[in-house]
């Protein structure tokens, strides 16, 4: 317990870890829940609506990779959740990616993008892709080209961008287009909002046990999850009863080569988690209910009867929000 309350000052505590991102007034001064550590996402956002569907054009569009094979949306796809429902994506080859892929839905929340924490910027993490030998394994060289020997993009690039098509333009709108994928609305979010009927008995004695065990000491803010980094495994080592440890294992070790961030990962976002299994980066657990009773041993050093689990499961399950007004829906729903 004590462990537990200490993890959760440091987490709170620390202001270089928490994203000062875009959490512009969330919430109405109106609201009742204010004082809450998980904030509502933004009704609305507001941007270049002609960027928007500039970005969402290039986000679908394979001539993106080198082979004209992967676009961004095979990997990020929005009806499943805006990831891809494998434990690991097919790459550009063929093969097994090294790591899971995470939603695309609401990263602009995240202070850092990657599981690992690469990335300050959507834009940084877009050319990451890109070129990626895995993902896109592209060049600038190979994509300009390729942009500006088609009518659409050349009119619609100059259109907006006096410079037209180059690689900070192409970033601009894909990046635009990620800022656009907000899921607000969800059920919880109503609640965090005044809607007191919007959850019921059992979700509110869920969300009162994600307080209270200190998962919202890592899971918390505009995205529960995306603005700290901490370590897989703090009470017991995950990565040894697992087995099989790959570079990918290493975290933000992987960014900073300090030991102290061997096995240290971005907390991720818990939006929309009931719809964006596999879990964890190596995506090796399919149940939510065994992810969460796993967090619980490894991040809280502490066992969880099954009825509680079942509990913030059913908490969990209000995150699911809306994009464009329409609630996702659930993989097996499709
Ligand atoms: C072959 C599959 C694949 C393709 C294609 C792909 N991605 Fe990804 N994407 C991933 C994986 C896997 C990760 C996680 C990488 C990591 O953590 O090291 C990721 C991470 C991300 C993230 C970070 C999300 C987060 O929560 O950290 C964003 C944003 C993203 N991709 C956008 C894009 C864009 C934009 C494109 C197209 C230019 C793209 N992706 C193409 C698989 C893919
Ligand atoms: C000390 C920080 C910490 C605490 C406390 C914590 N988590 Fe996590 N959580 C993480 C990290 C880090 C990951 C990513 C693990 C990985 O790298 O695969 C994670 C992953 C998850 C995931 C998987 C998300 C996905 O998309 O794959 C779920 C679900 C989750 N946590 C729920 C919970 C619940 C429920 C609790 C409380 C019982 C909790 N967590 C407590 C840090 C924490």
């Amino acid at each position: 317990m004590l462990m537990r309350l200490i993890y959760l000052l440091i987490a709170l505590t620390l202001p270089t870890w928490v994203c000062s991102g875009d959490t512009s007034s969330p919430i109405s001064a109106s609201s009742r829940y204010k004082d809450e550590p998980i904030l509502p996402i933004p009704l609305t956002i507001t941007l270049d609506t002609r960027k928007i569907k500039l970005g969402e054009r290039l986000f679908n569009d394979p001539q993106l990779s080198h082979n004209n094979l992967l676009a961004c949306a095979s990997c990020h796809q929005l009806l499943l959740g805006g990831d891809d429902g494998l434990a690991r994506s097919i790459t550009n080859q063929g093969k097994s990616d090294l790591i899971n892929a995470p939603t695309i839905f609401n990263s602009v929340y995240n202070f850092r993008q990657t599981w690992r924490g690469a990335f300050r910027t959507l834009e940084h993490q877009a050319e990451a892709d890109l070129k990626n030998p895995r993902h896109g394994a592209s060049t600038w060289y190979e994509v300009l080209p390729k942009l500006n020997a088609d009518v659409y993009y050349k009119r619609t690039f100059q259109s907006i961008y006096p410079e037209g098509i180059t690689r900070e333009t192409v970033l601009d709108s894909i990046a635009t287009f990620e800022k656009s994928l907000i899921t607000p609305n969800s059920k919880f979010d109503q609640y965090l909002r005044g809607n007191e009927s919007a959850i019921t008995k059992d979700e509110k004695e869920g969300y009162l046990y994600f307080k209270q065990y200190g998962c919202i000491a890592c899971h918390q803010g505009v995205n529960i999850g995306g603005n700290v980094f901490q370590k897989f495994g703090l009470f017991a080592d995950y990565f040894s009863d697992r087995g099989n440890i790959t570079k990918a294992d290493y975290g933000l070790f992987n960014v900073t080569g300090k030991e102290k961030d061997r096995f240290v990962f971005r907390v991720p976002s818990l939006r929309n988690v009931a719809i964006t299994a596999p879990y964890l980066h190596d995506g090796s657990l399919k149940s939510l209910k065994k992810t969460i009773e796993l967090m619980a041993i490894y991040q809280l050093g502490t066992t969880l009867p099954d009825e509680h689990i079942d509990k913030l499961e059913m908490f969990l399950k209000t995150l699911t929000g809306e994009y464009k007004g329409q609630s996702l829906v659930m993989k097996d729903a499709l």
